[in-house]
């Protein structure tokens, strides 16, 4: 070799011109992906392999520097771009160049009932991470409402598989439209914060493939998701984020998926587990060498040094390393390689304007008695009353928290659209507690000086506009804990109470990720559950309130009258939060999640799933079923808009198996769709039932099946307020 070749080989680019003019087909453009793969792979030494199976800090793993091929850079989360971290330690490295738009959590999105309005989503929250240079965005989260009280149900799409797979499919595309790779997560059963790193949950084959998979597969079907997150919890045993079972035997051989699967940070457990039972890339493992010193952290992985003592000694087959190398050369080839992505953009006002649309969109207006909204023009004083009008959401919650670039609050909203013709005064009415490691300290305030301020300011306002529910406290709305209650914390229900005894004009706005209890919903003639809105959820909020913006969102979860309606729940400890020895959960519930268990114990909800409210009202007819030639049913109906102001609806379309032989839901969401409609007009609107539509999971064949005979078609504004009804037969 000549002796200047070893000093060219420190530039690859160069060395790779000098030593040949043929560019390597891993640099080619012109070669497709896997072309590009194989060469990489075939380049690459066993070392170079192992390297790029691990973490080379916390949110970045290696690429193969002597080839020219880039590291692999990630982000929280899925309601957009979390500030830049140190290189080593969780604490924000405090750029200035950092700040995103926070969009709307995905419990709003869901609540949309918008798959378009799901793209643009992905589309914005891809540009921004884009923008910051990061090649995986740490989300979408699709787990399960299964209770009121898990921690991070504002981070996921509701309890319904079928309204998540609708939605997390355009929200994936339109992250990946950017070369930014999704990773849905976390795969699976992961409905719970309580014991997350290791309670170990067991559920029935049927409700495992019915509730709880299919989100997590239509992402990877129909989405084409580049990336996976193993959950911390167990299935059967096994950690998920390195589980035969889901990874190997549903994930990658029964769903073809051709992604990375990534742990979650300090998911992984074992070598052996992670080597053979289908992780591909390791994040956040605090083993020994972390805890010790920082510089040897990264080769005690356990797909460090670990692992290729244990591929050099023959013990595990280097097919077991390639696979992984291959599935990470191909993410890194479909985003950082791929030179002809859009560069993104960060917190512009266009993404200010998606945020703004979809916290319009997915607002839900519970009720509005006396049509006390919207709040008119003429009117003269309102009290904004309560913490949240003015406390940021958008810090805190866990890995979702972000820096904004500004966050509107409830209160500016109230007074951007009525400060110029009426006196808007606030009042913080209550005070959270700061979360304090395992407690919750007293609140600092004064409680009884708050309220009587602020039932002194009611007192004297044509309207009050009280802004409470959750927030991103740990215990509350919040990664790491579960909630402890159901009920409004921080005395929430004694003020409202206070209030509605010197002023009956209550407009009660609920800014929460769960459904909270509500012994007093008789007495509030307006509930609006106004989510974590985002950067522009103010503004948001005062549009829905002015009427500016017709209310058109759906709840995506039920809310339950008393904590135990709910099925998890009621069914003890082992059902949830699973047995405090061992940790051993079985989800008992089975099926009937949400709606399908009220349905089945005829428990009346507070707010049924798929309720909301408009400003107008529609009116459903003519309901028709044709069978199509390709084994399809079109469902057909006509709704009308009969009051005086356009409107979004959504018309739901539920089927019923009548007399099943089998243990079913009363009814299950198979269809929906926004139609917006002028005052007065009428649309005809088509749903289309594919055979997947009727089927369930038959756990014997295990595989899905059909039921002949008859079926009930219900369509309508929620699970319980259904209009049409018609039979046929399969
Ligand atoms: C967290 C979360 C996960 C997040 C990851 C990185 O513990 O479970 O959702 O993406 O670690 O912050």
């Amino acid at each position: 070799m000549k002796k200047w070749m070893p000093l060219i080989a420190f530039f690859p680019l160069l060395s790779t011109v000098a030593m040949s003019q043929k560019v390597p087909v891993y640099l080619d453009d012109s070669k497709t992906i896997e072309q590009r793969v194989n060469a990489a792979l075939s380049a690459m030494t066993l070392e170079e392999k192992v390297a790029m199976c691990h973490a080379q800090s916390i949110f970045s793993s290696k690429g193969v520097a002597r080839l020219g091929i880039p590291e692999l850079w990630m982000s929280d989360g899925p309601h957009g771009v979390h500030p830049e971290l140190f290189y080593d330690y969780w604490a924000q490295a405090n750029w200035t160049n950092d700040s995103s738009t926070a969009f709307p959590a995905l419990t709003c999105l869901a609540a949309s009932f918008n798959p378009p309005i799901a793209e643009l989503y992905g589309k914005a929250v891809g540009e921004e991470a884009r923008y910051r240079n990061k090649s995986v965005l740490l989300g979408p989260g699709v787990n399960i409402y299964r209770t009121p009280l898990n921690g991070r149900n504002f981070e996921y799409m509701g309890e319904d598989p079928f309204l998540a797979s609708k939605l997390v499919v355009p929200y994936i595309k339109g992250v990946q439209s950017n070369g930014v790779a999704a990773c849905v997560k976390h795969f699976a059963l992961n409905e719970q914060e309580t014991w997350r790193m290791d309670v170990d949950v067991d559920v029935s084959e049927r409700a495992l493939h019915e509730i709880y998979l299919p989100a997590f597969k239509a992402a990877v079907k129909e989405g084409k998701v580049w990336s996976v997150m193993g959950a911390y919890n167990k299935f059967r045993g096994h950690h998920c984020s390195h589980n035969d079972i889901l990874l190997n035997q549903i994930l990658k051989k029964e769903w073809k998926f051709d992604g990375v699967v990534i742990s979650d940070w300090g998911g992984v457990h074992n070598t052996q587990e992670a080597a053979y039972n289908g992780l591909d890339l390791e994040m956040g493992t605090n083993t020994d060498g972390m805890t010790s010193s920082i510089a040897n952290s990264y080769n005690s992985y356990f797909l460090a040094v670990p692992f290729l003592k244990e591929l050099n000694s023959g013990k595990i087959d280097t097919f077991i390393v390639n696979e992984k190398a291959r599935r990470i050369l191909r993410l890194i080839f479909r985003t950082t390689m791929n030179r002809n992505r859009p560069f993104g953009s960060l917190a512009t006002p266009e993404h200010a304007a998606v945020a703004r649309k979809i916290a319009q969109e997915g607002m839900v207006l519970l009720k509005n008695d006396k049509q006390i909204l919207p709040i008119p023009n003429t009117i003269k004083s309102i009290a904004v009353i309560g913490e949240n009008a003015t406390r940021s959401m958008t810090i805190g919650g866990g890995s979702s928290e972000l820096k904004v670039r500004y966050e509107v609050s409830p209160l500016e909203g109230i007074k951007n659209r009525f400060g110029k013709t009426a006196l808007v005064q606030y009042a913080q009415g209550y005070g959270s507690g700061k979360y304090l490691y395992d407690s919750i300290a007293p609140s600092p305030y004064d409680a009884v000086k708050l309220r009587d301020e602020a039932v002194a300011l009611a007192a004297k306002s044509e309207l009050v506009v009280l802004v409470g529910g959750l927030n991103k406290n740990s215990n509350q709305d919040c990664e790491g804990r579960d909630r402890l209650d159901y009920g409004l914390p921080f005395g929430q229900n004694e003020l409202l109470t206070d209030i509605l005894n010197v002023n009956k004009n209550v407009v009660l706005v609920v800014v929460s990720g769960n459904a909270v209890e509500m012994p007093w919903e008789k007495q509030v003639p307006a509930i609006v559950q106004a989510w974590y809105g985002g950067t522009e959820s103010g503004n948001a909020i005062a549009d829905i309130l002015s009427g500016d913006v017709n209310p058109s969102g759906k709840l995506p979860f039920t809310f339950p009258v008393k904590l135990s309606d709910n099925g998890a729940i009621s069914l003890g400890k082992t059902s949830y939060p699973g047995n405090e020895n061992g940790h051993k959960q079985v989800y008992k519930d089975g099926i009937f999640v949400g709606y399908r268990w009220h349905d089945s114990k005829s428990i009346p909800p507070l707010f049924p799933f798929g309720h909301g409210l408009s400003y107008t009202q529609f009116a459903y007819s003519n309901l028709s079923l044709t069978k199509e030639t390709d084994g399809n049913i079109k469902a057909t109906f006509t709704i009308a808009n009969k009051g005086k102001v356009s409107g979004n609806e959504v018309a739901q379309l539920y089927i019923h198996k009548e007399n099943s032989t089998i243990e079913r839901a009363e009814n299950e969401l198979k269809g929906f769709q926004k139609v917006f409609l002028l005052a007065g007009e009428a649309k005809t609107v088509s749903l289309q039932l594919n055979k997947e539509a009727f089927q369930y999971y038959n756990e014997k064949r295990k595989d899905w099946a059909t039921e002949k005979g008859a079926y009930t078609i219900l369509v309508g504004g929620s699970s319980r307020e259904v209009y049409l009804k018609k039979s046929i037969v399969l």
